[in-house]
């Protein structure tokens, strides 16, 4: 279970430099990961823009922190005409970008490049299935002790999930199998976006669940393989004191932040259809808000805390109501990142010139459930934003009664527990404490700044090698399905924001608000928490 998931030990340094983590962490930190299961890593799309960046490195990453199983075997399968030497030089130059590989080890290199192959064909061709189908039972032969597992990766534009489930189940390549089956398995990890409303991604899951069975289905959600989102359903569970004031009895509000520096990075095609509802809200931000809303499930296991979390999005209450909503959006104008002057949004290739995709959004939610009735969510996500920095807040109500006396309208500071997810990931805790010596204790005038307990992964466990994927790589090898999203948790997402969508792109506006890039976003955004007597956290 994830809770219970100790560190990496290849990144635990153990050395004792920082006593205070090393007094909480367990013995058992010090025991090697499990590897995943022996099998084959079909990847479809493996020369893509996801894979190149994302995937190879991930498959290295493993492979490096001794993961991925000596006798597996990674097979990319594109329309690109390559070769297996061309499909080795596309994974090396991959590595070589990557900055979460840092420096790539020539001895672990060789062997994982001795390890992948390639296929090429039109991925809607059902002829290329015949030939994987030979290709991975000659893989498969050539070393028969193993179980003849195999785990197919969809790194590939939605519109085409179809046929490839459709001719892998098909095929035989990838059959249905029996929940309680279990050698050899079939799995595969479907990206997302999973559909581009509620009304497709039903459609999506129906085909999908008609070829293969839930248990195969492993839906990603990369947010939720970041260490510090794992983190929170630690925190949650194994610290008494966040237990204790994890409710609307001491919290005021939450905040969920995933501000992007980065812009449109040639996805126009994609994004001018998507915008930041369905890009960043539907799957990351609404999965964060799960882990903090949701019950702590009755028993351990995958499928008990997704039903948590299915819980906990029904519960939200819906966002349009008789036509209205506590939603902004916004689109970013030409603006200034640092030194680096940016075009606006319009301005960017391939979008059009009289575009009103949102690029930032910002919402207020509520929880309808007996912990968190009457808190305010609010969730904001936009890119090219002043700061790269993805964040939940959770900031408490104010003490009841003060022990000094203060002066007229002298308040402390509240309290805010905040989990960096990144960069800098940690967590930290902001306090009130007097300062030193400015004023007698306890008289009027007394001085009292807020400071902050902070806790950085990187201190205490030195940099090492992250990557979400990995994680979530990993996971399907082992079958673990607690980091990957159920049909119904997505349905869920799309539930909530399809009418908010549909509000948006029917009102036949022709101007959304504005922010400038490299600024915080729209004042719309600030005046949706001053209105509650709130502001935004600066992260
Ligand atoms: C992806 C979105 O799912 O997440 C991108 O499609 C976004 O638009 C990215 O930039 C953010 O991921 P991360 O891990 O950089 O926060």
């Amino acid at each position: 279970m994830t809770s219970t998931r100790p560190p990496r030990a290849s990144t635990y340094t153990g050395t004792g430099e920082v006593p205070v983590v090393r007094s909480i962490v367990p013995a058992s930190v010090a025991a090697p990961y499990a590897h995943g299961d022996v099998c084959t890593l079909v990847v479809f799309g493996a020369a893509g823009d996801l894979a190149r960046k994302k995937l190879l490195p991930a498959i290295y990453v493993l492979a490096a922190q001794g993961l991925l199983a000596k006798e597996t075997r990674v097979v990319g399968v594109g329309i690109e005409p390559l070769d297996d030497d061309g499909f080795h030089a596309l994974f090396g130059a991959a590595l070589g970008a990557a900055r979460e590989v840092g420096h790539v080890d020539p001895t672990i290199w060789s062997d994982l490049r001795g390890r992948c192959s390639w296929v090429s064909g039109d991925l809607t061709d059902e002829s290329v299935y015949t030939e994987l189908r030979l290709h991975l039972e000659t893989l498969e032969a050539a070393r028969p002790a193993s179980e003849g597992h195999r785990l197919f990766y969809l790194a590939v534009p939605p519109v085409i999930f179809a046929p490839i489930a459709t001719h892998l189940a098909g095929s035989g390549v990838c059959p249905r199998t029996a929940a309680d089956a279990s050698s050899p398995w079939r799995r595969l990890i479907l990206e997302k976006p999973f559909g581009h409303d509620l009304e497709s991604a039903r459609a999506l899951n129906a085909l999908v669940l008609a070829l293969f069975g839930e248990h195969q289905c492993f839906r990603i959600d990369h947010y939720l393989g970041k260490e510090t989102v794992q983190n929170l359903l630690v925190a949650r569970s194994a610290n008494a004191l966040l237990e204790a004031v994890w409710s609307r009895q001491h919290i005021a509000h939450v905040q969920i932040t995933a501000a992007e520096t980065v812009g449109l990075e040639g996805r126009a095609g994609y994004y001018e259809r998507a915008g930041v509802v369905r890009d960043m809200f539907q799957n990351h931000l609404l999965q964060l808000l799960a882990l903090v809303a949701m019950e702590p499930p009755e028993k351990p296991g995958a499928d008990a805390i997704r039903d948590e979390k299915v819980r906990a999005l029904r519960a939200i209450e819906p966002l349009v109501v008789d036509g209205h909503t506590s939603a902004v959006r916004a689109q970013y104008r030409t603006g200034q990142l640092g030194d680096t002057g940016v075009v606006g949004y319009r301005e960017e290739p391939g979008a059009s010139p009289a575009s009103t995709t949102p690029t930032y959004a910002a919402l207020r939610l509520f929880v309808d459930t007996e912990r968190w009735r009457g808190v305010p969510f609010y969730l904001r996500s936009g890119k090219r934003m002043a700061k790269r920095a993805t964040e939940i807040a959770l900031v408490f109500r104010p003490p009841q009664r003060l022990m000094y006396e203060r002066c007229e309208g002298e308040q402390p500071e509240p309290n805010a527990l905040v989990f960096r997810i990144q960069p800098d990931d940690g967590m930290s805790l902001r306090i009130s404490v007097k300062v030193p010596g400015a004023a007698l204790a306890l008289t009027p005038g007394l001085e009292i700044t807020p400071v902050e307990l902070d806790f950085a992964f990187a201190d205490a466990f030195g940099e090492g090698m992250h990557s979400a994927y990995a994680t979530l790589l990993l996971d399907a090898m082992r079958g673990d399905a607690t980091l990957f999203t159920r049909s119904d948790e997505v349905e869920a997402g799309w539930a909530l924001t399809d009418p908010l969508l549909h509000l948006w792109e029917q009102s036949g506006d022709t101007q959304v608000p504005t922010y400038a890039a490299g600024s915080w976003g729209p004042h719309e955004a600030d005046e949706l928490l001053a209105a509650d007597g709130f502001a935004w956290r600066k992260p």
